[in-house]
């Protein structure tokens, strides 16, 4: 069991405990969700930030094109084998009929939660007019989310941006369309398709949506410390927090995040050695979850972001990045850490 690991704490002033969150019949242990990230969420990434609290964990985005279903990423991207529960699939697609047939599909599966990505900026999803692009067409909007809603027995919650662009905004008519669909849940990336991930994701407008909607909202972006969640879980009424890139190696920030906003309690970091475990055991699964193959050239950015704020990876990145076997990655990887844990001497 790798975390949450004990490690210095400060304390401040505790705000009230929240009660756990429902999404329709399911009940999240934590209110700090890992985001979808394609490329990155996947089983072992997942279960890793499960372990430190995550209270939901979204899958990489599945392509509800039915002839991708078979294809080595759908599956991939589907299996939650010996994850903890409950297990949210994302789905992307313009067809509501492929849209609702892959959520049936992903439910068979054992999808718990579907969620319709209708935010993802990507040129190849929106050319599909899948993912932000939908933004410009409520119509098909609302038949989507009725559509799926209707074909499976989960709660199904839908993730999206705060318009196509800032000329185009529309959240309030998709918070809307969204309710009225029985869409169990709705997270909000606070930025528009056209901003892409650049400036400071704004919280603005999900606060001015929280006065018209009652299903849970879940704010998104840039949010990637206990303060900022408690900030941004005050000033828009949202009922949780959804974290992306503040998790790329370092799990333990679910835990950091639920805990102050439980207790007000402020916990630092790992200590060097959990932190080296925590890593190692990352690996691992990544190596046996893709293989010997492919296993170590996933592991590498993880091993980057896992290690990037520590002392003299500069030296040590470049042998790291170039292993390519699992084995050797491992044993890269522990001699730096060794040095970490031993006094530098003058040479
Ligand atoms: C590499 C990468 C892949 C992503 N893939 C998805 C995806 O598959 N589905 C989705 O809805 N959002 C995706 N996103 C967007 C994130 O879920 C999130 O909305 C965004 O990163 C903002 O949150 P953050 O500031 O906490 O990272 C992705 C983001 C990144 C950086």
């Amino acid at each position: 069991m790798l975390g949450p690991a004990a490690a210095p704490r400060t304390t401040a002033e505790s705000p009230p405990i929240p009660p756990p969150l429902r999404i329709g019949a399911l009940e999240l242990s934590s209110r700090v969700l890992l985001a979808p990230m394609a490329g990155i969420t996947d089983r072992p990434f997942r279960h890793l930030c499960r372990e430190f609290g995550a209270g939901l964990a979204f899958s990489e985005m599945l392509s509800a094109n039915p002839e991708l279903r078979h294809t080595r990423t759908s599956a991939e991207r589907l299996d939650h084998k010996n994850e903890p529960r409950p297990f949210a699939v994302q789905i992307a697609g313009a067809d509501p009929d492929a849209l609702a047939d892959f959520a049936r599909y992903a439910v068979d599966q054992g999808a718990d939660l579907i969620d319709i990505n209708l935010g993802c900026p990507a040129k190849k999803v929106c050319r599909q007019a899948a993912g932000s692009a939908l933004l410009r067409d409520e119509a098909l909007v609302a038949r989507i989310m009725h559509r799926v809603v209707r074909a499976v027995s989960v709660p199904v919650s839908v993730k999206t941006r705060t318009g196509w662009s800032p000329k185009e905004r529309n959240l309030e008519q998709i918070g809307r369309i969204a309710q009225d669909a029985g869409v169990a849940m709705l997270t909000v990336h606070g930025r528009t398709r056209a901003c892409g991930y650049r400036g400071q994701a704004e919280h603005d407008s999900l606060a001015a949506l929280r006065e018209h909607i009652r299903i849970p909202l879940v704010a998104n972006g840039d949010i990637d410390t206990p303060e900022i969640a408690h900030k941004v879980l005050e000033q828009t009424g949202a009922d949780a927090v959804m974290i992306g890139r503040g998790a790329l190696g370092k799990p333990w920030i679910f835990d950091r995040i639920a805990r102050f906003l439980a207790t007000g309690e402020h916990v630092g970091p790992p200590e060097i050695a959990q932190r080296r475990d925590i890593l190692i055991a990352h690996l691992e699964a990544l190596h046996a979850f893709y293989g010997e193959a492919r296993g170590p050239r996933v592991a590498r950015k993880h091993i980057i972001w896992h290690c990037q704020d520590l002392p003299r990876f500069d030296k040590a990145r470049g042998a790291l990045l170039k292993a390519q076997s699992a084995a050797e990655q491992r044993r890269l990887l522990l001699s730096y850490f060794a040095t970490l844990m031993t006094p530098e001497t003058d040479a």
